[in-house]
């Protein structure tokens, strides 16, 4: 396409968000072209976050079953760790998913444009290379800002990616710590955690809150933190780091109690910083535009168009959960809406799953959230401990939790937390957008012996019939 003739869709990002804008563009016959400034595309999703995440979590589930569980069901093995390939398989599948993106553009006719995006005023994007120069100035009908996500930081707590590591740096240490202290009792800070417990590290997770994940189910969080705590977690509830000082070798915390009281200091060898993660919108331009992002940094949206028509924001640079089918959700209703059909996203039904063991998974409505709306409810529950499948893999940790209306009977939240739960939230992801009601699922016939038995089992305990415990 000629630099003069305007691209329908150029969009800025080359993660979820804006690969798979770039897809759906596509995919609908818009000329669209995507700027992107790491060297490959996927964004923090596959390049440093959901991928080699559970890369991670995945190899060092293995190797913590084949070390203590494997000799119970009567293999006898001495598993020997290599860090170094497990990183190198781990780089290995990261390289082979953005390999994938870069197929999908090809297929779908959308362009790459490598190098820094900047929005020039409406209706222009400028390209820029690493000094900064103007390598190229595009057209674009609309654009649509999907520039995503950095770690926050915290003051008094600076990350050098060597002893004070982010998530990225978490994700490639060379050695397995002895010690880690985690800050941030959240989902990176816990799938993490994990990752460097089960290869050998002692984990010390220090949190602001007096309670592990807010967002989780209480009752859960409770479940979820015990089960931890008995693998060898230890937690710091209501305490907040002061400052940290790092040496060659290792690093010290001052650790107060967000109560008042005595500071204590604690030393690790690494520290994880997990706290949370914050939009990125500098140098984007947007002063060319008159767009002011919020307070937090984030870009607001109505339906993702933003105050400046023609130009569009979408992902973990505006509201709503940072997670990667999140930012897919919008990016196809906001491509939709570009190409004049009707874009939706439910964000009523976005699931959340924590990829540790065990597994936790939730959509929908939490307990507290229906007390607090003042709406009544009725409760299933079922425990892996009676669900067969998970009796004879040993694997019989958890529940599952079914919130439905008191009267109309429609599930209003499906909280799990036990092995692979991951796998089985999709089924009321679905239930629920069809707004089933608990019997629905309590009367569909599950798989026998599976472990979403389990689902039917506490739906059927919605109205009192569970069967099986
Ligand atoms: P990003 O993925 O951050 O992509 C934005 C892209 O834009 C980046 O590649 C960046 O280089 C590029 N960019 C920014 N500015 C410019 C510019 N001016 N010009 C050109 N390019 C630019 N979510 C889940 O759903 N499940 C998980 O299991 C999960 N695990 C995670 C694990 C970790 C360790 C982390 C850190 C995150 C995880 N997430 C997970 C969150 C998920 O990665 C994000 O929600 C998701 O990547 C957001 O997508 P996005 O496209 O909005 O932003
Ligand atoms: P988070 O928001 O999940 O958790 C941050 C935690 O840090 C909270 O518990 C908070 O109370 C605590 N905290 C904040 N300030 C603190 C302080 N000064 N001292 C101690 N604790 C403090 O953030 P996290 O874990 O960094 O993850 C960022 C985002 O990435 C999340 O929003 C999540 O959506 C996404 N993500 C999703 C994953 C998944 O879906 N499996 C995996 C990893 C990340």
């Amino acid at each position: 396409m000629s630099e003069s003739t305007p691209f329908d869709v150029v969009i800025i990002g080359g993660g979820p968000a804006g690969y798979n804008a770039a897809i759906r563009a596509g995919q609908l016959g818009l000329a669209v072209a995507c700027v992107e400034m790491r060297g490959t595309l996927g964004g923090t999703c596959l390049n440093v976050g959901c991928i080699p995440s559970k890369a991670m979590l995945h190899a060092s589930e293995l190797y913590e079953l084949a070390n203590k569980d494997f000799a119970s069901i009567g293999i006898d093995v001495k598993p020997k760790l290599n860090l170094e390939k497990m990183l190198e398989q781990k780089a290995e599948s990261v390289t082979a998913l953005t390999k994938g993106i870069e197929f999908l553009f090809r297929k779908n006719k959308a362009e790459w444009v490598k190098g820094f995006g900047r929005i020039a005023g409406v209706g222009k994007v400028e390209v820029l290379d690493e000094a900064g120069a103007v390598i190229r100035t595009l057209e674009a009908k609309n654009i649509v800002i999907a520039s995503g996500s950095e770690p926050s930081g915290l003051p008094g707590v600076e990350v050098d990616q060597k002893r004070i590591v982010d998530s990225t740096g978490a994700l490639s240490l060379s050695e397995v710590p002895k010690s880690l202290v985690v800050i941030g009792a959240g989902i990176i800070g816990l799938e993490l955690g994990s990752v460097w417990r089960r290869l050998g590290a002692q984990v010390t997770v220090v949190e602001f809150l007096d309670r592990i994940t807010p967002g989780m189910d209480a009752e859960v969080a409770r479940t979820f933190q015990r089960s931890l705590a008995k693998q060898g977690v230890e937690f710091k509830l209501g305490s907040k780091v002061t400052g940290a000082k790092a040496s060659k070798s290792e690093v010290t915390l001052t650790v107060e109690p967000v109560a008042g009281g005595a500071a204590e200091e604690i030393t690790a060898d690494y520290v994880l910083l997990a706290i949370g993660r914050r939009p990125i919108t500098a140098g984007l331009g947007l002063e060319s535009v008159g767009i002011v992002p919020d307070k937090r940094g984030f870009i607001d949206t109505d339906h993702w168009k933003t105050a400046v028509p023609g130009i569009w924001a979408i992902g973990d640079v505006t509201h709503g959960p940072m997670l990667a089918h999140k930012a897919e959700d919008e990016a196809v209703a906001c491509i939709e809406t570009i190409a004049g059909l009707p874009g939706h996203v439910n964000y009523d039904l976005i699931p959340s799953v924590v990829y540790t063991y065990p597994e936790v998974a939730w959509v929908g409505k939490t307990e507290e959230e229906l007390k607090e709306a003042g709406r009544a409810y009725k409760v299933g529950k079922f425990p892996f401990s009676a669900n067969s499948r998970a009796k004879v893999n040993h694997e019989a940790e958890g529940f599952v939790k079914i919130l439905a209306d008191a009267t109309t009977d429609e599930i209003l939240g499906a909280h799990l937390i036990g092995p692979q739960v991951g796998e089985m939230i999709g089924e009321y992801c679905v239930a629920m957008e069809f707004k089933a009601a608990a019997e629905d699922v309590a009367r569909t016939c599950h798989p026998h012996p599976t472990r979403s038995e389990a689902l039917r089992q506490a739906a059927m305990g919605v109205d009192g019939w569970t069967m099986q415990a």
